[in-house]
C-alpha cells in the first residue's frame, strides 16, 4: 500500500476549523480507497510567531520538505497587524512559496448551478463561469529588490521592484498552456504592456512559448479591461495567466464568479512538495463562531489528491460528493439563500464525508 505524508498546516483564524473538515475528508478517502496517509501538523503564521517567534519555524518548512503534499489554512489576523511587513504571519506562506519553489498558483473559479443565486452577478452573465487562473508565485513585486523605505529630502521613500527573468515567465507560461490544453484550449495571457516594460517582457516571451502549443488559442489583455471583463463577461475566460500582483487580485475578483470566497480552492506547484490552500484567509470577523464555509479546504484536498497524490479519480469522487451535499440544499451562511439549509463548518463537513461514504458504497 502506498503510503503519504502530508503536512497539516492550519494556521490562523478559520484555517484552524476547516482544515480539520477537509482532513476528515481525506481520512475517508485514505480508508475507502486503501491509500496510505500520515498527517503531521505544524505551525504557521500568527499561531507561529506566538509560539514560536517566528512566522515560519524551520521545523514547519523541515516537516514541508520531506512531505508528499502540504494542506494549509490561512494565516493573518488583527493581532499581528502592526508587525512590520517581515516578521508578519503572512510572510509565513511567502517564506513557504519561496523556499519550496511553488511558482504557479492555481485557482480554478467555477460557478457550480445551484450556487446561481448566492453570485451577486445576475444570473445571465454569470452562469456557466469556469475558469482557471493560474497566477505567477515567486516574483514580482511580492519578492523583487530592491526594496524598502528610505530617507530622502523632505521625508521617505517607499518601493517595490516588480521584476521578472524570461525564466520565470515561461516556465510558468508553460504550464498555463498546458492546463489550458486539458481545459478549453484557450489561454489569456494578463499584463500591463501598455505602460510597464516587464510586462513588455512578459508578452515577448510568452508569445515565444505559444509557438510550442499552436492548438491553444492566446490572447493578450491589460489588466484593467481583464478586471472589467471578468464581471462583465466572465464565461469568455477559459485559462487566465498572469504576475503575482495581478493574479492576487484577479483571481479575489473571480471568487466573486463562484459564488463566494468559501467556494475557491488554491494549488501551488513547482517544486517538489505542492502546498493546497483555500482562497479565503483567515476571515478574523467570523474566526471561532464555527460558521465559516468548509468547502473551499475541502476542495483543495481534492486538487491534494490530483495533482500530488495522483489519484484523479478519488480527487472527482471528492467534487462530486461536495457538489451532491449543495444539490442537497445544505448552506454555510455564506452561500445561504431562502429556500436551503443553513448549516456550520463542522456539519458541512460531516455531510460531505456522507455523500462520499456513499459514493464509494
Ligand atoms: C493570497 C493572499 C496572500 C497573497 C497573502 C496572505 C500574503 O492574499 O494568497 O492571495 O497576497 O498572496
Ligand atoms: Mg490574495
Amino acid at each position: 500500500m502506498a503510503t503519504y505524508r502530508i503536512a497539516v498546516l492550519p494556521g490562523d483564524g478559520i484555517g484552524q476549523e476547516v482544515i480539520p473538515q477537509a482532513v476528515k475528508v481525506l481520512h475517508i478517502v485514505a480508508r475507502e480507497a486503501g491509500v496510505g496517509i500520515e498527517f503531521e501538523q505544524a505551525l504557521v503564521g500568527g499561531v507561529a510567531i506566538d509560539a514560536e517567534g517566528t512566522p515560519c519555524p524551520e521545523a514547519t518548512l523541515a516537516l514541508c520538505r520531506i512531505s508528499d503534499a502540504i494542506l494549509f489554512g490561512a494565516v493573518g489576523g488583527p493581532k499581528w497587524d502592526a508587525l512590520p511587513p517581515d516578521g508578519r504571519p503572512e510572510r509565513g506562506l511567502l517564506t513557504l512559496r519561496k523556499a519550496l519553489d511553488l511558482y504557479a498558483n492555481l485557482r480554478p473559479a467555477k460557478l457550480y448551478p445551484v450556487l446561481v443565486e448566492a453570485s451577486p452577478l445576475k444570473r445571465s452573465v454569470v452562469e456557466g463561469a469556469d475558469l482557471l487562473v493560474v497566477r505567477e508565485l515567486t516574483g514580482g513585486l511580492y519578492f523583487g529588490e530592491p526594496r524598502g523605505i528610505e530617507e530622502v529630502d523632505g521625508g521617505r521613500r517607499g518601493y517595490n521592484t516588480m521584476s521578472y527573468t524570461s525564466a520565470e515567465i515561461e516556465r510558468v507560461a508553460r504550464l498555463a498552456f498546458g492546463l489550458a490544453r486539458q481545459r478549453r484550449r484557450r489561454l489569456t495571457s494578463v499584463d500591463k504592456a501598455n505602460v510597464l516594460v516587464v510586462s513588455q517582457l512578459w508578452r515577448q516571451v510568452v508569445t515565444e512559448v505559444a509557438r510550442d502549443f499552436p492548438d491553444v488559442e492566446l490572447e493578450h489583455l491589460l489588466v484593467d479591461a481583464c478586471a472589467m471583463a471578468l464581471i462583465a463577461e466572465p464565461r469568455r475566460f477559459d485559462t487566465i495567466v498572469t504576475e503575482n500582483t495581478f493574479g492576487d487580485i484577479l483571481s479575489d475578483e473571480a471568487a466573486i464568479l463562484a459564488g463566494s470566497m468559501g467556494m475557491l480552492p488554491s494549488a501551488s506547484l513547482g517544486g517538489r512538495t505542492a502546498l493546497y490552500e483555500p482562497v479565503h484567509g483567515s476571515a478574523p470577523d467570523i474566526a471561532g463562531q464555527g460558521i465559516a464555509n468548509p468547502l473551499a479546504a475541502i476542495l483543495s484536498a481534492a486538487m491534494l489528491l490530483r495533482h500530488s497524490l495522483e489519484l484523479p479519480k478519488e480527487a472527482d469522487r471528492v467534487e462530486e460528493a461536495v457538489r451532491r451535499a449543495l444539490e442537497a440544499g445544505f448552506r454555510t451562511r455564506d452561500i445561504h439563500q431562502p429556500g436551503t439549509r443553513l448549516v456550520g463548518t463542522a456539519q458541512m463537513g460531516d455531510i460531505v464525508v456522507r455523500e462520499l461514504e456513499a459514493l464509494y458504497g
